[in-house]
């Protein structure tokens, strides 16, 4: 069993920056043609000259996972310029600003549920359509968290949202394990993005307390096990949602 993406074609949702940037860079210089999709522009365009510059062979499209004809453009064009789609990785996701839930407001929820488990949705559901209408099956990766694996106070919307991500792929591996299509969902836990900086200046401090392994997660440690679940290594596994956390059992 490899770990080689060789020939195969790989769509990274959020991939300018953070977890997905590694995700695009790993997958890259496994041999996968890699399609770099972002909002970001400039770091997107980034990863893609860090990847060809390795030797690997990356295009931009930029995609906001937030709007369904993007995502649905999104897969069609990396079809078009792989031949086929092999891997999806719905990454992109965003934290939203701290607070308990019942301060809560629609709008802040609307937002973090369409970008964190809506748009998953959309991203599994046009994968998945390209997937079968080639027969060939593939490989689908969705970033969930150790946020929805229980309680998360003070994240507002974020658990649900990940939560429903961790559900959406129990289930759609299910649905479509006979197709050859294996679905599987990682949980990192506090990893050192920019999301965490944006959780306000004491976050950092605050949350290595909890950690056992007494650090954050690095992006790219994240990256080789989303790389190791999209690969063929992992063949005999979907439907799982996979901790990587740091020993970390609650938020
Ligand atoms: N950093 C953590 O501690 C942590 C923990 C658990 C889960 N996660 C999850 O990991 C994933 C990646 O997060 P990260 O920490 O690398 O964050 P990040 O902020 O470093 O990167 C997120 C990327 O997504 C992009 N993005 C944001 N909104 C988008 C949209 N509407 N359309 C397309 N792209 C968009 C951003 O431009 C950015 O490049 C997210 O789903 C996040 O919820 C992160």
């Amino acid at each position: 069993m490899t770990q080689s993406f060789s020939g195969k074609t790989a769509v990274v949702t959020g991939a300018a920056l953070g977890i997905g940037r590694e995700t695009a860079l790993l997958l890259g210089a496994r041999g996968a043609r890699v399609i770099v999709s972002d909002i970001n522009e400039d770091a997107g365009a980034a990863a893609v000259a860090t990847i060809e510059a390795a030797g690997g062979t990356a295009h931009f499209i930029r995609c906001d996972i937030g709007d369904e004809a993007q995502i649905q453009a999104l897969v069609e064009q990396a079809v078009t310029l792989g031949g086929r789609l092999d891997v999806m990785v719905n990454n992109a996701g965003i934290g939203g600003k701290p607070a308990p839930l019942h301060e809560v407001s629609n709008e802040q929820w609307d937002l973090i549920i369409r970008i964190d488990l809506t748009a998953v949705f959309w991203g599994q559901k046009y994968a998945t359509l390209a997937m079968l209408a080639d027969g060939k099956g593939g490989s689908i990766v969705n970033v969930a968290s150790i946020a929805g694996l229980g309680a998360a106070p003070t994240l507002g919307p974020y658990g649900p949202a990940k939560a429903g991500v961790i559900q959406l792929s129990q289930t759609g591996a299910v649905e479509v394990a006979r197709a050859g299509i294996r679905i599987n969902a990682v949980c990192p836990g506090w990893t050192d993005t920019a999301i965490i900086d944006n959780m306000g200046p004491d976050a950092r401090t605050k949350l290595l307390r909890g950690i056992p392994l007494g650090r954050m997660g690095q992006p790219a440690e994240i990256a080789e096990l989303i790389a190791f679940l999209a690969s063929d290594a992992a063949s005999f596994i979907t439907g799982v949602a996979y901790q990587i956390d740091g020993g970390i059992k609650s938020v």
